[in-house]
């Protein structure tokens, strides 16, 4: 880029961000970032900061920190489970929407946006519609139908209110899988074929013309090798281009961002690299569910510092290369971490052999760990000229 153009650009840039920061001063007071919440330091950029919400921690009276904690440091929600299909219609015919409800009126009196989760995914469905498949009194051509009801059906109900819907969720298979090819995995690319990811898309979209449609996948943090067959990132990156040509409604990728410190994971070049790659093909994108765990070893578990710091460290600095990706693209929209506090996270439940957790910003007693004042930090420090106000993204039609 020429000189000149730099300096219009820093310009703007500057200008933009002044406009942002234009904090009104309290009186005798200086004003001090690291009293904000996430939330409201993820606005000097444009960028979202959300949680995933976990509707019976949140009832529990009990449990008032996490109440107030989900209302007061976020700017964006999702609900945990509460809008999956089992949870919506757990009986054919009859959708039980009071949690889902609920949640989007928390959201609502919070001023929060809503990330809706999830449309169209393997786990998680009614047990009458995997047995109707599995005994054979649910045809394909059914299946296709029940799809495309359900899709109208939760699309409507909450139309106008979600900033993002996850469309479709986790399509692509791991290279752990059998056969080890990257290939369309699952319920649905077993019973419909992967056409139905176009047709969810377009379904989804017939039902609410406002909301920014996602795919949203684990995994895809970073490119691999290139090759399709093995590198999953490059095998989402070509459907999302192939779904465009083919006139798809799809806004946006999302990457769940779920990290591991025992794994090699990722520098924050190479995955801002991969969501440059992405929003180059014009999508939005987006960090869905980001945790980062760790072995819980019998040093961690009797509380040994010498085991428990280096975990703590290192999940901090994951959870800071995610948002220091994000930030670095415009088009990174928003940032979601699953679940805010090791009180409440899927993690010790799902990953238990062996055990796993130490996965999020607080520990059980809702104390920040390390990685709640790493993020903070990213969203104090970052500026321009690398650090621009976010993009504005349309539904595409
Ligand atoms: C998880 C929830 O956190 C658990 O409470 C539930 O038992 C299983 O699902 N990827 C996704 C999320 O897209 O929906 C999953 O959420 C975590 C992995």
């Amino acid at each position: 880029m020429k000189l000149r153009r730099w300096t219009a650009v820093a310009a703007v840039a500057v200008a933009t961000v002044a406009a942002l920061n234009a904090l009104p001063a309290t009186a005798g007071r200086p004003y001090d970032p690291t009293a904000q919440s996430l939330g409201t330091l993820g606005q000097r950029h444009g960028l979202h900061i959300g949680t995933a919400v976990d509707m019976d921690a949140l009832a529990d009276p009990a449990d008032p920190r996490y109440r107030e904690l989900a209302a007061s440091e976020f700017s964006s929600v999702t609900a945990e489970n509460e809008m999956k299909w089992e949870s919506l219609e757990p009986t054919r015919g009859s959708y039980d929407w009071g949690p889902a409800d609920a949640f989007v009126d928390f959201a609502r009196r919070n001023d929060q946006r809503i990330r809706g989760h999830v449309l169209v995914w393997h786990n998680q469905l009614p047990g009458w519609l995997t047995s109707g498949v599995a005994d054979g009194s649910i045809s394909r051509e059914e299946l296709r139908e029940l799809l495309r009801n359900h899709i109208t059906a939760v699309v409507s109900r909450y139309r106008g209110r979600i900033w993002q819907w996850d469309v479709v969720n986790e399509a692509v298979s791991d290279p752990w899988d059998t056969p080890s090819t990257l290939h369309y995995k699952g319920f649905w690319a077993q019973h419909l074929g992967p056409g139905y990811i176009a047709d969810a898309f377009r379904w989804a979209r017939a039902a609410d013309p406002k909301a920014l449609l996602f795919y949203n996948d684990y995994n895809i943090e970073a490119f691999g090798s290139g090759d399709p067959a093995d590198d999953k990132t490059q095998f989402v990156y070509d459907m999302a281009k192939r779904l465009l040509a083919e006139g798809v409604p799809l806004d946006g990728v999302g990457s769940q961002g779920h990290l591991g410190t025992q794994y090699g994971n990722f520098d924050t070049l190479q995955v801002a690299a991969a969501l440059k790659r992405f929003s180059a093909l014009g999508l939005a994108t987006a960090f869905t569910e980001v945790d980062v765990r760790s072995r819980l070893t019998e040093g961690v578990q009797t509380g040994d510092s010498e085991e428990i710091n280096p975990r703590l460290q290192a999940s901090a600095a994951n959870f800071s290369v995610l948002l220091k990706a994000c930030l670095a693209d415009r088009h990174c929209l928003s940032y979601t971490v699953w679940g805010f506090s090791d009180r409440h996270s899927w993690v010790p439940g799902w990953f238990d052999d062996p055990p796993e957790g130490l996965a999020t910003l607080y520990d059980e007693r809702y104390q920040p760990k390390r990685a709640y004042q790493e993020v903070k930090a990213d969203l104090i420090f970052a500026g321009p000229p690398y650090v621009l106000p976010r993009a504005t993204h349309r539904p595409r039609r």
